[in-house]
């Protein structure tokens, strides 16, 4: 690998910055939900629906095949695994229904889950637990999150001699943790458990080796941190689960006179659809590994440290890890004081023209912030300026 350069001036990261076209009315300080590519990726994409709208019989038939073996190739190096192990979907959603449509569970069976999970996947485990007559647990996990060891135990509590499958966030939406994966899988597939995480937040805000992990099923979302565009994600199968395998659309698989010989190959065609955000995939690789991933999680993570701090200051709160333990990243998630914030979001947005989500979880409210490489030190200043008045002018 070449040297990475180091990024230490503010002119560097100005001149980072000038990748992204964001409106500039606006604070994006949401990017863990909605990423927003920077231009080459854009660009990698509409390269890729220009050739389509103009020839689409030499895209759709000769192109597109290879082209998705080539991305899933590169997004395996990136993530630590085969191609073999990845097919991709459009979103992490995409992802959870097709373990939970492929995985056999039968009546009484349980799956656990924990109580930090996103809503929807709690959802998708309800109905199809409810649909086999199958039982959905949830750990309840500690108040505080202080090591490893406790966050694992508290996890496998929730398991029996019934549990089937356990699905976990690597880093959670509600409360922005980054949680141990590695020793939380290695405990519970040693009792035999299937393990399949929920992986949104993860890839790029922090470093993957899917095939150490040894998990069963990983998913994400690339339109995050990754800064693939929207609608782009990816399922990782371990071999050890790619029989059960099936996509939730049945076509062609490889378009015929081929057959699909392999569990990836039926979700590489889909039918006929658009194709150019997954095939973007690897210009948003190369455009953080230009910029180097390190210097990437440097940067965005003191940038969350720095609005973690400033946000306790003002609220006299304080998250549920701490920073310095390894709990969090690019994301700063700071309780408020007690009482209704239900329009702070709202609020932010309508009086300041911030975007930063406002979650309620567990009787609390909290804000989370998401800070990458497009992120200022003044869109968070504006930030912090919003909350002294929206703190000090709430009736
Ligand atoms: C932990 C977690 N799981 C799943 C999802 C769903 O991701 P998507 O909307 O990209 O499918 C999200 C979205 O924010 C998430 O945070």
């Amino acid at each position: 690998m070449p040297q990475q350069r180091r990024f230490d001036h503010c002119e560097d990261w100005e001149y980072i910055r000038s990748n992204w076209d964001i409106r500039p009315d606006t604070n994006y300080l949401n990017h863990g939900s909605f990423g927003i590519s920077p231009r080459p990726v854009l660009e990698a994409r509409r390269r890729w629906m220009d050739e389509c709208d103009r020839q689409p019989m030499d895209v759709y038939i000769r192109l597109v095949e290879p082209e998705l073996r080539r991305t899933r190739e590169r997004l395996g190096r990136f993530l630590g695994t085969a191609r073999t192990n990845l097919a991709l979907v459009e979103n992490a959603t995409y992802a959870m229904n097709v373990v939970a449509e492929s995985f056999p569970l039968g009546f009484g069976d349980e799956v656990l889950l924990s109580d930090h999970e996103y809503g929807a996947v709690v959802r998708i485990w309800q109905r199809r637990t409810e649909r086999v007559g199958a039982k959905l647990v949830i750990a309840k996990m500690p108040e505080r999150f202080e090591s490893v060891d406790q966050v694992r135990d508290a996890y496998l509590a929730g398991l029996t001699n019934r549990t089937r499958l356990a699905v976990f966030s690597h880093i959670t939406s509600p409360t922005a943790l980054i949680w141990p994966v590695a020793e939380m899988t290695k405990a519970i597939r040693s009792r035999g458990v299937a393990v399949c995480i929920d992986g949104p937040h993860a890839p790029a805000q922090v470093p993957l080796d899917l095939d150490a992990l040894d998990c069963d099923f990983y998913l994400a979302s690339c339109h995050k941190w990754l800064c693939a565009p929207l609608g782009t994600g990816f399922i990782y199968v371990h071999p050890r689960q790619q029989e059960i395998m099936q996509p939730l659309v049945k076509s062609w698989g490889l378009l015929p006179p081929a057959f699909p010989a392999s569990w990836d190959e039926e979700f590489l065609w889909q039918g006929t659809r658009d194709y150019s955000g997954f095939l973007a995939i690897p210009a948003a690789i190369d455009f953080l590994e230009q910029i180097g991933l390190d210097n990437f999680r440097q940067r965005t993570y003191w940038l969350a440290q720095l609005a973690e701090q400033e946000l306790c200051k003002r609220t006299g709160e304080q998250p549920l890890g701490d920073r310095s333990g390894g709990w969090y990243g690019t994301m700063t998630h700071v309780p408020l004081p007690a009482g209704d914030w239900s329009n702070l979001q709202r609020d932010l947005w309508e009086k300041f023209r911030i975007e930063a989500p406002v979650v309620h979880f567990q009787d609390r409210w909290f804000i989370r912030v998401s800070c990458h490489l497009h992120t200022t030190r003044t869109n968070l200043n504006h930030l912090f300026q919003a909350m002294d008045h929206l703190l000090s002018n709430r009736t």
